[in-house]
């Protein structure tokens, strides 16, 4: 059984306080409301993992989790946050590849590989985030262009560290638009990754492996998202930050 997993995705909002108010109201939802064995993930700002961490308290359901890490290991790298820093904190996940960071901050699949490899060696899993951008999909390049991320970021991967990565479908059209793929469209493209993973891993690697789908994930629209038999569960920005909007999208799986 693949893991199904719903996450938060809070992006670069909210104060500490909203912060801690958000993930008190949605822990305390999640475990009156949900039943069965969904994990659900707030990835966090930085400055919050701890407290939302502690908010959350020992339940292995709700965790929290990173949304970038530092390609270093350490050393003069004013402002930037090492895998081992988030580790230490005892967060177990980091968001890695979101399209914002590869349009924003220039990250491209070369030096995501590094960030994948610096995650996993101190134990973070790296929910690595791949996705076309609109004009590639309407030149029906989207598959090349996601089997390509894949290709560079995770396929020097040896089995075991695979296993340890959740990817997330994010189809950059989709992200904050309010305009999601259909659930065909999702389908097809986590079919199409889970195959070109199965190519290179086998096929019961790339059965087991949790993938998510993201972009405009709304408590109306997840229950047809998280019914295609190949999606896992998703990535949830901008209806993350409502509690119970959230709530009922983790409901949805
Ligand atoms: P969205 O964001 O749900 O607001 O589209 C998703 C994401 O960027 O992970």
């Amino acid at each position: 059984m693949r893991q199904k997993i719903v996450a938060g995705n809070w992006k670069m909002n909210k104060t500490l306080e909203e912060a801690n108010i958000l993930a008190t109201e949605v822990s305390g939802m999640v475990m009156d409301e949900v039943k069965g064995d969904v994990r659900v993930i707030l990835c966090t700002p930085f400055p919050y993992l701890l407290s939302v961490k502690n908010v959350l308290g020992n339940s292995s359901r709700i965790l929290v989790s990173a949304q970038n890490c530092s390609e270093h290991e350490s050393g003069a790298y004013t402002g930037e946050v090492s895998a081992s820093m988030i580790k230490s904190l005892g967060v177990s996940y980091v968001i890695l590849g979101h399209s914002e960071r590869r349009q924003y901050f220039g990250e491209d699949g070369k030096l995501l590989a590094k960030k994948i490899d610096v995650a996993l060696k101190h134990g973070l899993t790296p929910i690595f985030c791949c996705g076309e951008p609109l004009s590639v999909r309407e030149a029906n390049g989207h598959e090349a262009l996601v089997k390509k991320q894949i290709e560079e970021s995770l396929f020097h991967l040896d089995a075991a560290s695979l296993q340890k990565t959740v990817i997330a479908y994010e189809p950059v059209w989709a992200i904050g638009t309010g305009k999601t793929a259909t659930s065909q469209q999702a389908q097809d493209m986590h079919a199409v990754i889970r195959k070109h993973l199965a190519s290179k891993y086998g096929q019961s690697v790339a059965d087991s492996l949790t993938i998510l789908y993201g972009g405009s994930v709304s408590a109306a629209n997840a229950k047809e998202l998280f019914s295609c038999p190949d999606v896992d569960g998703g990535l949830v920005g901008g209806a993350s930050l409502k509690s119970r909007e959230f709530t009922e999208i983790v409901k949805s799986i």
